[in-house]
């Protein structure tokens, strides 16, 4: 069992992660100042783990960029063993509109945890990063030896807290560190309890498909139909946020039992999934249809991103384990019970 520190732990992949790793006998503080999740979900992975009491989940409100909450959050257990550092903005188009917010948050936030992890003597750190350091990919599937690349303020950040990370560990090898690169984080936990819940109109299309099938949204938009892909629309990596959430626990389980090392890896199934085949799926799982139009391209997106995970496989001995059925299964009983999210 070990003292874990979930920077985050009440978002989305933080939530599912944190369940996982109470379910594995692990005790977990959350930090988390709530700028885009409800504590609620919290109160949920508490029921879900049937906890009795706050003894191996404890909820710190705070942000990562202040020392004092840090200190508080590394206080709240005898030691911390290792952080899963989830905190963090990830809206692309927000990014490019807010770029010094999210180079605050995003990186400064990180570079104040790892400051804070050396004054608590804790050298271990699982890492956020995304698929979208790849930019537009040169080749797919997508292996960590592609060229980083990001092409937004947003891939900027996370970049830029990849270096730190590798620069620590190349000034003071004990530490352990991994970084890794989620292609794209869908479904819900099963029993429909916990899931993403984002605020305002969604930017990513699991969510959209998923308010459309509700009745919040009239249809879907199509972002292109001209892609060169086999029926036009762009190809993605989809990955069941409960696979995610299992590899997390496999990276920390790798971590804390080998010696000291710098982990880069993908998370993802290694199968592409395009717009249509999404829909047609989720309107399969559901029973609702789904509306679409097709419209222009988005700016800045590729036509195809599929992980090579096979690395992950090797090394953590970690696979995906779900289909796009079961994350549009999931996907549905989150939003056809909480068709607000967490506002009820
Ligand atoms: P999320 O927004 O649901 O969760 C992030 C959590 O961090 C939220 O609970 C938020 O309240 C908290 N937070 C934000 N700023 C904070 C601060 N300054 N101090 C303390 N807490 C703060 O997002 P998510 O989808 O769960 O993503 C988690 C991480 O994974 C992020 O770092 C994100 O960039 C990365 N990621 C997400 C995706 C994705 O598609 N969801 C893909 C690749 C990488
Ligand atoms: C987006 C981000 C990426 C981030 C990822 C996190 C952009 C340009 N990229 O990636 O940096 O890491 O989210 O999950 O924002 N689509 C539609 N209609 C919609 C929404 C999306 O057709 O309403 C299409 C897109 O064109 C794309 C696919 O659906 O082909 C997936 O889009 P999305 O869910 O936004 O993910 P990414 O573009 O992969």
């Amino acid at each position: 069992m070990a003292h874990l520190l979930i920077t985050g732990g009440a978002g989305f992949i933080g939530s599912h992660t944190a369940l996982v790793l109470l379910e594995a006998g692990h005790s977990l503080v959350v930090l988390d100042n709530f700028s885009n999740s409800s504590p609620e979900s919290l109160q949920r992975v508490k029921a879900l783990a049937g906890l009795a009491d706050d003894a191996r989940l404890q909820v710190i409100e705070g942000d990562i960029r202040n020392p004092a909450d840090l200190d508080r959050a590394f206080g709240a257990a005898h030691s911390i063993d290792g952080v899963i550092h989830f905190a963090g903005l990830k809206a692309v188009g927000e990014s490019v509109q807010q770029p010094l917010r999210y180079w605050d948050v995003n990186a400064n936030g990180s570079r104040c945890l790892i400051e804070a992890m050396q004054r608590h003597s804790c050298r271990t750190i699982v890492f956020s990063s995304s698929a979208t350091l790849y930019g537009f990919p040169e080749t797919v599937p997508i292996s960590e030896t592609a060229p980083v690349q990001p092409i937004n303020p947003y891939g900027h950040t996370k970049a830029a807290v990849e270096q730190l990370l590798a620069d620590v560990n190349a000034c003071e090898p004990s530490w352990r560190i991994a970084r890794l690169r989620y292609f794209n984080p869908v479904g819900a936990h099963p029993s429909g309890r916990i899931g993403e819940d984002p605020g305002g109109i969604p930017n990513n299309l699991f969510p959209f498909i998923s308010q459309v099938a509700v009745g919040r949204r009239p249809q879907l938009q199509v972002f292109g139909g001209d892609w060169p892909t086999p029926d036009g629309t762009g190809v993605r990596d989809y990955i069941h946020v409960m696979d995610l959430a299992e590899g997390h626990r496999a990276a920390l389980d790798r971590l804390l039992s080998h010696e000291p090392e710098l982990l880069t890896l993908n998370l993802g199934s290694g199968l592409g999934c395009s717009v249509l085949e999404l829909a047609a799926a989720f309107e399969a799982a559901s029973g609702k249809p789904v509306p679409y139009t097709i419209v222009d391209r988005r700016p800045g997106d590729a036509a195809s991103t599929v992980a090579d995970p096979s690395r992950a496989a090797e090394l953590l001995g970690w696979r995906t384990r779900r289909s796009i059925s079961d994350i549009c299964r999931d996907g549905w009983v989150w939003q056809s019970a909480n068709p607000q999210g967490y506002d009820v």
